[in-house]
């Protein structure tokens, strides 16, 4: 059976647990092996300019080590533009960054920002990288993305995650409508961020996207039932939402 909506298990906060106390233990390596043999079809790190988490050794690991496609989430900086073409991961998946925040808190503003994203996106899809931009619901971003050239957007789901109720069903409204939007101009749509057994359905349930990256609720979670078992029912929701194409 082929899948038609893919899981990328983000293992930034492995590195973060491991950093607290800056040995080895736990290995994020370590955890994207067992994310593989959980069901995920690629993994995703964000090496941050303070390195924070993922450490430029891990990415190194991450390309040698790993059979799946690795996503590299990076700050569209002439640093982070030489790591990548370096290391050439599978996937570039371009994000906003500023030192103060917690996690990336909104997408990135492509349409501000054009001329500065243009040059990048261009190198890496040169390279051969497959891009996306991290950005809102918001069809004047999703068309930036495609006037820039990247082949996939990512919709940034914090605010549905972070909102109950009537606010969530809005936000909800307004990534269904973008996603469609994404699709009818030709974009690959990607979704992410805050999602968690009880958030994921409806936006599994969206059929024009295509992946779903996902990482500090599974870890989270993985202290209290491991780490195999958390991704297995990500899945397995994502799939209930989302019956796989049959053959
Ligand atoms: N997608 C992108 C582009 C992100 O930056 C993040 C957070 O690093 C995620 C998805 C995953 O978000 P979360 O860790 O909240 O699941």
């Amino acid at each position: 059976m082929s899948r038609t909506l893919r899981l990328g298990v983000n293992i930034d906060h492995v590195a973060t647990i491991r950093n607290a106390r800056g040995g080895r233990h736990p290995d994020p390596v370590r955890a994207a092996r067992m994310a593989a043999a959980a069901g995920a079809d690629g993994i995703t790190a964000h090496l941050r300019e303070d390195r924070r988490h993922i450490s430029d050794d891990d990415i190194v690991r991450l390309t040698r080590e790993i059979e799946l496609p690795l996503n590299l989430e990076m700050a569209a900086t002439p640093e982070m533009l030489d790591i990548a073409l370096k290391h050439r991961p599978h996937a570039a998946c371009i994000v906003p960054e500023s030192r103060e925040e917690r996690t990336t808190e909104g997408g990135l503003d492509a349409v501000r920002h054009a001329a500065a994203l243009r040059p990048v996106v261009g190198r890496l899809v040169d390279a051969g990288i497959r891009v996306s931009l991290f950005i809102e619901a918001d069809p004047a971003q999703l068309d930036m993305a495609r006037a820039l050239g990247a082949p996939v957007v990512e919709i940034h789901t914090g605010a549905y995650c972070d909102h109950e109720g009537p606010a969530r069903a809005r936000e909800l409204d307004r990534i269904r409508k973008a996603a469609a939007h994404a699709a009818a101009i030709g974009l690959e749509c990607h979704a992410g961020h805050g999602l968690s057994f009880d958030t994921v359905g409806p936006i599994a349930a969206i059929p024009t996207i295509v992946e779903l990256n996902i990482g500090h609720f599974l870890v989270g979670e993985a202290i209290f039932d491991g780490l195999d078992s958390a991704i297995r029912r990500m899945r397995a929701l994502m799939d209930e939402a989302r019956p796989a194409a049959t053959p």
